[in-house]
């Protein structure tokens, strides 16, 4: 599920979004053949491998690295519990720790719109790929996420969260593009990745009832996570408008009778390259 009142990021991907169409979208943009290595970047919890796995690809040397040493952690685990081999490590895509040319292909899910040095992870990526080689970023565009709600409590809320996530962006010494997804084959080009294709996947959420007690929990949660103490004044003030908002909506949600409808949805840009000579 995608939520806009919860995340300024589309994070949550994985099982929810991760269906069979997508795998087969990436082996085929991967087009792995026996013996090939192939590097995931930000591979998170190891989805990817899981469903590559599956595909019983297993001459393949698979390579994972995340920032996150508890994320390849757990990519190893969930890899070792499918009987899969996989190699990780813990790392930065701005700085992979890899030779040059010592990948097959070399893919990125969700990771890049993380990422302060955009232009320079996407040139590691293409350093670490062979000549020839498939380089695959799959990205959102965090700008461009669209909302419909028939209560006017939810358009108000919405409105308030746009303010809020403004104000934390703003705070933010630095903040990664968000407009990243539909740049990816500009950025391609200046890395020496020649753009080959590039797949929209739409990801969306509908509610005809109130949404749950859950996504109301994880709404005020995301709120409260980034009001700490040392949240600037602006932050805080847009946070308390943002959850009083909320509050409305909620109410306004349970109690509506007739046709209730919330939808939200975005894009995700699958960019295919292949790595010049
Ligand atoms: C939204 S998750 C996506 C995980 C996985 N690719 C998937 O689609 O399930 C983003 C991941 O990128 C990792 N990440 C963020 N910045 C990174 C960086 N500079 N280098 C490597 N990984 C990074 C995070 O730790 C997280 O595991």
């Amino acid at each position: 599920m995608i939520d806009v009142l919860t995340s300024a990021t589309l994070k949550h991907l994985r099982e929810d979004w991760w269906n069979d169409d997508f795998t087969d979208f990436l082996m085929a943009a991967l087009a792995p053949r026996p013996g090939n290595r192939i590097l995931d970047i930000g591979c998170g919890a190891g989805t990817a491998e899981v469903r590559m796995g599956r595909r019983h690809l297993s001459q393949l040397q698979l390579v994972s690295i995340d920032l996150r040493f508890d994320r390849v952690a757990a990519a190893a685990r969930q890899a070792a519990g499918h009987n899969q081999r996989l190699a990780v490590a813990a790392g930065s895509a701005v700085a992979l720790p890899f030779a040059s040319a010592s990948f097959d292909s070399v893919y990125a899910v969700a990771v890049l719109q993380h990422v302060l040095d955009l232009s320079g992870s996407v040139c590691e990526m293409a350093r670490v790929t062979r000549p020839g080689g498939r380089v695959l970023a799959v990205e959102p565009d965090n700008s461009a996420r669209h909302w419909y709600c028939s209560e006017p409590a939810g358009v108000e809320a919405y409105a308030a969260r746009n303010r809020f996530f403004a104000a934390v962006r703003r705070a933010a010494p630095a903040a990664p593009d968000d407009t990243v997804g539909p740049r990816m084959p500009a950025l391609f080009a200046t890395c020496g990745i020649e753009p080959v294709e590039v797949r929209l996947f739409p990801v969306s959420s509908v509610h005809l009832s109130s949404p749950g007690d859950q996504v109301w929990a994880a709404r005020r949660a995301a709120v409260a996570s980034l009001m700490t103490p040392a949240a600037s004044p602006d932050v805080i003030e847009a946070g308390r408008a943002f959850a009083a908002a909320l509050d409305v909506y909620e109410q306004a949600a349970r109690a509506a009778t007739g046709a209730f409808v919330e939808m939200q949805y975005t894009m995700l840009f699958a960019t295919l390259g292949q790595r010049g000579a």
